[in-house]
């Protein structure tokens, strides 16, 4: 094998392609799955640990040679979640319901309850998972995939795109508004929900193709199968979340939710939106996290502190001003 290390990936295609036939093993009793296609895909390839439990870094590293996920926005994304739904201490996050895995339980009312945990980070209005409200936020519905697959059909002829996204993101809120009382769309879920809306985007297109348009059949293999579609090249440089505006201005919304009943959805100012992202790391650090973790002190408020700093790392370069609600190590 030494002697293949000088050879490029194309060399290797050809002397060894078995190794290029990337069908994930079928998941062993115990592995866990969760919310986001992105991350099962990376633990069904190995990318990531089978067994769905994974450090910040370890996730850094994964979309960035899965996907090629820019730098910063991994770096934002994985730490962001791993501080609401994360074991601090043992640096381990459940990519979907809550695992003994990840160690003892943090003092409330921190859960480490992993991706799955409703209004942290996951929230509603998802385009192919129910409302936390409704029973299951994390596995794959069925009828919603069918709209997904509908909706790129006629706005999209067979292709998930930027007008596909608007539509089906206008849609689904529309039917959480209308069926789920206690439908939230403030921030964090303000945010993400429009951000995940151009994932498949900037993520599940192929490469080579790299034209912004997702086929259905590799659509399909990604959200029905967590897997790669076969022969699958990653994104041909960084990306981000580009082309959210595509997605948000055809049917702008402030964010906001109902209150208690269907129908009644009232916008919520103090919430951060569009206009004010630094609100987004201030209200998530404040509000989110302190919520959490209200007096944290030896080894758990010295983890806290990392990982905000990290956290903050993956937006130092937006100008906003990087707080610190339990002090200075
Ligand atoms: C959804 C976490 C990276 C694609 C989600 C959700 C979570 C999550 C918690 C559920 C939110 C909700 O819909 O309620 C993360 C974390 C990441 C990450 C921590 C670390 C960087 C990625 C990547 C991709 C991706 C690299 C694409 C390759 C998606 C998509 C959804 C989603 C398409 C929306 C699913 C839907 O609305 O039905 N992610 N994600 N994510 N994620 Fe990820
Ligand atoms: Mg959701």
């Amino acid at each position: 094998y030494g002697s293949l290390a000088g050879f490029g990936q194309e060399a290797l295609n050809i002397i060894i392609p078995t190794l290029l036939i990337r069908e994930p093993p079928p998941l062993r009793p115990g592995d866990i799955r969760g919310p986001c296609p992105g991350l099962n895909t990376l633990a069904s390839h190995g990318y990531l640990p089978r067994n769905g439990m994974a450090s910040p870094s370890q996730i850094v590293a994964a979309v960035q040679e899965g996907f090629n996920m820019e730098n910063s926005l991994a770096v934002f994304v994985a730490y962001a979640a791993h501080l609401v739904d994360g074991n601090l201490l043992t640096d381990l996050m459940s990519i979907g319901g809550k695992s003994h895995l990840t160690g003892p339980d943090p003092p409330p009312p921190a859960t480490a309850g992993g991706l799955n945990t409703h209004a942290v980070f996951e929230g509603d209005a998802s385009m192919t998972r129910g409302d936390f409200f409704f029973g299951n936020n994390h596995d794959l519905d069925t009828t919603l995939w069918d709209q997904f697959v509908d909706f790129s059909v006629r706005f999209g002829a067979g292709n998930y795109n930027f007008t596909v996204a608007a539509e089906l993101r206008h849609q689904r809120i529309q039917e959480s508004i209308a069926t789920n009382p206690s439908f939230s769309l403030v921030s964090p879920r303000y945010y993400t929900a429009f951000v995940e809306s151009v994932f498949p985007i900037a993520f599940f297109v192929d490469g080579r193709k790299n034209d912004s348009q997702l086929d259905l059949s590799a659509a399909s293999s990604f959200f029905l199968n967590n897997s790669f579609p076969p022969d699958f090249f990653r994104a041909n440089g960084p990306r981000t979340a580009k082309g959210i505006d595509q997605v948000f201005e055809p049917y702008p919304i402030l964010p906001g939710g109902n209150v208690g009943k269907i129908n009644t959805y009232t916008v919520d100012p103090t919430s951060a939106d569009f206009s004010n992202f630094c609100l987004l790391y201030t209200n998530f650090v404040n509000e989110t996290i302190r919520g959490l973790y209200p007096e944290p002190t030896g080894v758990l408020r010295r983890a806290l502190n990392t990982n905000l700093n990290y956290f903050y790392q993956g937006i130092n370069n937006s100008g906003c001003t990087q707080i610190f609600p339990y002090g200075k190590d």
